[in-house]
This record gives C-alpha cells, structure tokens and sequence, in this order.
C-alpha cells in the first residue's frame, strides 16, 4: 500500500481522508489565508560576504531580527541561483516518482538515518499532518553519501554540492551571531557542527487545506535552521498572539533560531514556534536544513554571557537528553525549555 501522500492524493474531487482532519480548535480555518507579513526582516548579506564591508550594520540587523521574531531571510547570502533551482527541481522530481522508487526509503523509525516518511514526527494522537518528508544526515558528507537515494540520478551530485554550501553559509550566519552577542568569534566552528541534516517537506495540493495542516505549531529542536522556502507561500510564524504568513522572496533562505541557540544565548535569542499550512492549488516543496552538535555535547549558556548580574537561566544538559524531552512534550512547544530552566 502507497504511504506517502504524493503517492495516493490528487485524484479528481478527493475528499480529505478523515484521520487528517483536526479537532475543531486546532484548525487553521481563515488563517490559511493570512497575508505575509514585511516586518520580518530580509537581510542583504552580500557586504559582508564581500571582504572589506560593513559587518556591524548586519550583525545589528541579525540580532533584532533574531530577538524579535526568532526569523529572518537572507538574499545575497554566496548560494549561487542555480544550485538552489536544481536542489528544488530535484526534490520535486523525488516526490514525483513512481511509488515504488521512493518508497523503498520508507520507515517509521526516527533512528533510521535516510528515510521518507509521512505525516510527522511532532504528531500527537491518530491525526496525521499532511506532508511527506524526506530527511537524512549530509555531514561528514563521505559518510552520509552512502545512504542517499539514488534516483533521481543526480541526486548525490547536487545534494552533496548544496550541503557544502550551505553549511558554510550558516557558519558564516552564526559568526555574525557570536560577534553581535559578544561570544568569542569561533564559538561556532566547523567542530561545534557535528550534525547537519536535510529534511525536505513536500505537501501536495491538499483536498481541505482549513481542516489540517502541513506541520503543526513547533520550535526547531536544534541550533539553528535554513530553510529554502521555495515559490510557493505556507509558513507561518507565531508572533505576539497571532499567525503570520513568511513572505516567499526569490532565491532567499529563511533562517530561524532553534531551542539551542536560545539557551546558549542565555535567552537573549529566542526560538520561536512555527507552522505550514497547505493550499488546494498546488505543491509546495521546502528544503530544510538543520545544524546541530552532536548528541553528546554539552548545551549551556556562553560562559562568556553570564556574570554577577546576568546569571545563568538554563542548566547544562546534554543535548540527547533535551531531544528525549522534546519528543515528550510535542504538544507544548514553549514548555521543553522550562525542563531546563534554573
Ligand atoms: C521544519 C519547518 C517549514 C516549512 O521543517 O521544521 O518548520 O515551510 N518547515 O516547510
Ligand atoms: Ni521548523
């Protein structure tokens, strides 16, 4: 039997299948329609990619960005256009194909490293979201390359291209971070990385898009996220009380701050929750990519953030035991923290 949506929906006047439709009070309804919003910020980073620019104007721009809406985008950010046009055209040519050459990968265990499941992995309760995911680790890349799909057949050339160049985008983003919050500059170096994952979402042209949703309300339980948001409109971010709608802008990542940083940052930064709704008309596909330390590091405020009069507010934990917490409480995005709080 087919498992993923993009390889079962779409035929003519489907209904949406019952165990995808939420309770009445989790629904998006109207909001699926909430107009994107300006005020996140669209930050150019070419100047400081370029030697020589500016960097304090961007770093400032980052930081309010960051404590503001835990969101922003970055265009000029040293992608080139034509790797992100080949990751998305490949992506959605996965989710194209034929049932069988994609569903080979498919499995429920979360342990597996290369899979494509459905659904979600936030999920409480039968409902499922509507959504296929494709997620498996890229870093080291001569480890990870292994496990890969192999249709369609340049999946590994591209894919191992864009992991490169967006790992060193994000270093390049939390630099700028570690500068403006006055930690030392390599806090966030190639070895503070150890794990950097794919995750590509796609959610087909859904039936009823007011009665579910693509992934429900949750904050990212890493670092930090890159997200390639495509063409097509569906995220929102929760913002003082209400949904608001992350403008599609051509050939920018959105970038938000996961549970991580906000400790490190000794709360300074916040991660803030997030949704995709879907829509009828057509599909949306979103690459994104999630940087992490590895499961046995040691998550703790800077030592260089806290003193006398800013003391600590979260304890050290390691980060397998904020994983294991995270999956326990799915349904209250904001309380994980408080496990960790002193
Ligand atoms: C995620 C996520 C949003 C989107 O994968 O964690 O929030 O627009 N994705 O697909
Ligand atoms: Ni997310």
């Amino acid at each position: 039997m087919a498992k993923l949506i993009s390889s079962w929906a779409g035929g003519h006047n489907q209904d949406l299948p019952e165990h995808y439709i939420l309770p009445p009070h989790e629904r998006p309804g109207d909001l699926i329609n909430v107009l994107p919003c300006d005020s996140i910020p669209v930050i150019d980073l070419g100047k400081v990619l370029s030697d020589g620019g500016d960097r304090t104007n961007i770093i400032q721009q980052i930081l309010n960005a960051s404590r503001e809406f835990g969101f922003f985008q970055v265009i000029n950010h040293g992608v080139s256009e034509s790797l992100m046009d080949d990751a998305m055209r490949l992506f959605n040519e996965f989710f194209e194909l034929p049932g069988e050459d994609k569903e080979y990968i498919y499995s429920e265990d979360s342990r597996k490293s290369c899979r494509v499941f459905t659904g979600s992995d936030y999920q409480i309760g039968p409902t499922q979201f509507w959504r296929d995911t494709l997620r498996h680790p890229c870093f080291p890349l001569e480890d990870s390359i292994q496990s890969w799909p192999i249709k369609p057949d340049r999946y590994r050339d591209i894919v191992s291209k864009y992991s490169v160049e967006v790992r060193k985008l994000s270093l390049k983003i939390l630099e700028l971070i570690s500068i403006g919050l006055g930690m030392d500059e390599g806090y966030f170096g190639e070895e503070f990385i150890q794990i950097q994952n794919i995750s590509v979402n796609h959610y087909p042209p859904c039936p009823n898009p007011r009665l579910t949703l693509g992934i429900r309300n949750h904050c990212d339980p890493n670092l930090i996220t890159i997200l390639q948001q495509g063409d097509v409109q569906g995220l929102q971010v929760f913002k003082d009380g209400n949904w608001i709608g992350v403008r599609p802008v051509p050939y920018s990542f959105v970038v938000n701050m996961g549970n991580l940083l906000q400790v490190i940052s000794n709360g300074k930064l916040r991660s803030v929750e997030h949704r995709a709704v879907t829509n009828s008309e057509c599909a949306r596909t979103s690459i994104a990519t999630f940087l992490m330390p590895s499961f046995d590091y040691c998550v703790e405020p800077a030592k260089s953030l806290v003193s006398e009069s800013y003391p600590p507010i979260f304890k050290p934990f390691k980060y397998m035991e904020f994983i294991r917490e995270y999956l326990s409480n799915t349904d209250n995005p904001q309380a994980v923290l408080d496990h960790f709080k002193l």
